[in-house]
């Protein structure tokens, strides 16, 4: 498929919250940009394999889900990494944001699915999805910006910038 630039695409939110020094920091053959309304098609399922279970739920199902994202203003800001080459996603990363009533109605991010495809990890991919979705967390004017990742992760994310605080409770249903 060759490459879609973003101006054809109907994108999760506006692509200028991604900051100029890590479109800047890419590799030339690789782009950044807000999930756009048809990646379904651009492999975003199989990427978010790599970190969990993400059966096909198919074009409809995903469609869905990607409006109701971005009919919830100015709360999930998601960022893909596309080739160039094959208009294919090769990375993925989101943030959320939370609003609180403590701390004079403060807001926090919350990092999730992080997400390199096996060939491309080691490149910097990861480091720079963070980057962004920091930045993007910060504008928007949260006071801290959190994640939960397993303890092989923990290097990673220091790498980031990040430092352990607390420890993660789960209840699954
Ligand atoms: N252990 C130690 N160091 C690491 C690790 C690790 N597991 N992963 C990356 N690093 C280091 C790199 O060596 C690099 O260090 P350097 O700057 O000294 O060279 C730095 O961290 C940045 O690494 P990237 O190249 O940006 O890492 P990558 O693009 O491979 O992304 C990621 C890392 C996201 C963990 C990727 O490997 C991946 O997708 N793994 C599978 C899915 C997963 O576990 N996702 C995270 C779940 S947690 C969450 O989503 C909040």
């Amino acid at each position: 498929m060759p490459f879609t630039p973003d101006a054809a695409l109907d994108l999760l939110f506006p692509e200028e919250l991604i900051p100029q020094h890590v479109k800047d920091e890419l590799p030339s053959d690789l782009h950044i940009r807000p999930l756009a309304s048809t990646d379904y098609d651009r492999g975003h399922l199989a990427v978010l394999n790599v970190l969990s279970q993400t059966p096909d739920v198919g074009a409809d199902g995903w469609t869905t889900q990607f409006h109701d994202l971005r009919d919830t203003p100015a709360t999930y800001y998601i960022l893909v990494v596309v080739s160039r080459e094959t208009d294919q996603i090769v990375a993925s990363g989101g943030v959320f944001i939370e609003r609180k009533f403590l701390r004079a109605l403060g807001r926090v991010g919350h990092i999730e699915d992080i997400a390199v495809a096996r060939e491309m990890q080691g490149k910097k991919l990861g480091l720079r999805i963070i980057q962004a979705l920091t930045h993007i967390s910060e504008g928007v004017g949260c006071y801290k910006t959190i994640l939960d990742c397993s303890d092989a992760n923990m290097p990673f994310y220091e790498k980031c910038g990040f430092e352990k605080r607390g420890n993660e409770m789960a209840k699954y249903g």
